[in-house]
């Protein structure tokens, strides 16, 4: 999957850009507060409604107007798409794929697949768990196709269980939500365990690779102790969900351990390691994707030379590159990224939200 064009209008400091786009590496040059972020937050958008550091529309849509609109055209090896997108201030989302509309975020993901490598993403190290598991759903929402679903139904049954515990005296009143909900539970656990086993080979060599002083260990956590039936757990749990109105353990509750010689790598490794381990998690989940699938990711790499020396750049750059992957890479100037440059590869250069 690559973009070949990409159309912007009243994208925070963006008034209009049209681009015309390499499908090998793309470079965005320029100072801070030239625009550099809100070019790359564009192209996120177009894969998933939203921007990543904006939650609110507000913030996006360029002061003084009244909503903003992408447009992009995509390429795959089978075919070309275009995908178009606008956002108002009421915050109403029109999203057309070929033309048409109706369609929802999922298309748009399923369309576009990205990773996305920034100085806000160390929250995939040192945040909470729920990073960790929008990280593991990623690829199981694109590697089985059931996810999706499951993961709707379960959020409507653990809202409507969480209700009940206000309610319920005993037990057997949250039976019948509990008999529906345990084996989607565990199917959900049983999905993303699927997933770590076969991606953890792959994160475990990248690192090594990246650093070779140390041995990286990954366990993924299911959310509820393992070899107990889900449904146990939760009659086991009964009273203290009940105390607390809310479902205690179960898989709102997965995370994923990253470990040094047992230590959590946010505690032993220094800022530039951890973002090194942060790529090769998002490099080893789209190497696997591109694997299994025969389509590529898009990768957006925001500040790419931030925290690391020359040789680790020289190690990420050469990962990338054999990636064989579509890639928008950020610099504050052209000597951080000019070893990297290949013929095929194209610099924009940004100033005040003007691309040249
Ligand atoms: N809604 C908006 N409308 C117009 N300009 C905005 C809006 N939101 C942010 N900006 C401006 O956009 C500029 C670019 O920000 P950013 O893309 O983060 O820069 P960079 O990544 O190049 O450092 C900032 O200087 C900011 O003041
Ligand atoms: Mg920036």
């Amino acid at each position: 999957m690559t973009l070949s064009q990409i159309k912007i209008h009243h994208f925070r400091n963006i008034d209009y850009a049209e681009l015309s786009l390499s499908n090998h590496f793309n470079y965005i040059v320029g100072d801070n507060g030239s625009g550099k972020t809100s070019l790359l937050e564009a192209i996120y958008m177009l894969g998933h409604g939203r921007a990543f550091r904006h939650i609110q529309s507000n913030r996006i849509i360029q002061h003084e107007k009244p909503e903003l609109v992408l447009f992009s055209q995509i390429e795959s090896s089978q075919q070309t798409r275009t995908i178009g997108l606008s956002k108002t201030r009421h915050n109403e989302n029109t999203i057309k794929i070929d033309g048409d509309e109706g369609f929802r975020l999922t298309d748009l993901a399923k369309l576009l697949p990205i990773q996305l490598i920034t100085p806000e993403g160390f929250d995939l190290l040192t945040g909470g768990p729920k990073y960790r598991r929008s990280f593991i759903d990623w690829g199981c929402f694109h590697h089985y196709p059931e996810f999706v679903s499951l993961w709707n139904n379960l959020k409507r049954l653990f809202k409507q269980r969480n209700a009940l515990l206000k309610q319920s005296s005993n037990y057997n009143q949250l039976l019948p939500w509990d008999k529906e909900l345990a084996p989607i539970a565990e199917k959900i656990g049983d999905l993303r365990a699927n997933y770590c086993q076969n991606i953890f080979p792959q994160i475990i060599e990248t690192c090594h690779d990246f650093l070779p002083e140390y041995q990286l260990n990954c366990q993924y956590y299911q959310g509820w102790e393992y070899g107990t039936p889900y449904a146990d757990i939760l009659y086991r749990q009964f009273e203290r969900d009940k105390f607390i109105n809310y479902t205690s353990l179960g898989p709102h509750k997965a995370d994923l351990k990253l470990r040094v010689d047992n230590i959590p790598v946010e505690d032993l490794l220094s800022r530039g390691q951890l973002k090194l381990v942060m790529c090769a998690l998002r490099l080893s989940q789209g190497e696997y994707f591109s694997e299994k699938t025969g389509q590529s990711c898009i990768y957006l790499i925001d500040d790419f030379a931030s925290e690391l020396d020359q040789n680790k750049r020289n190690l990420l750059a050469k990962r990338l590159k054999s990636a064989n992957s579509q890639v928008f890479i950020t610099a504050v100037n052209q000597a951080q990224i000019t070893h990297m440059i290949d013929e095929n590869d194209k610099i924009f250069h940004i100033n005040s939200g003007i691309i040249s």
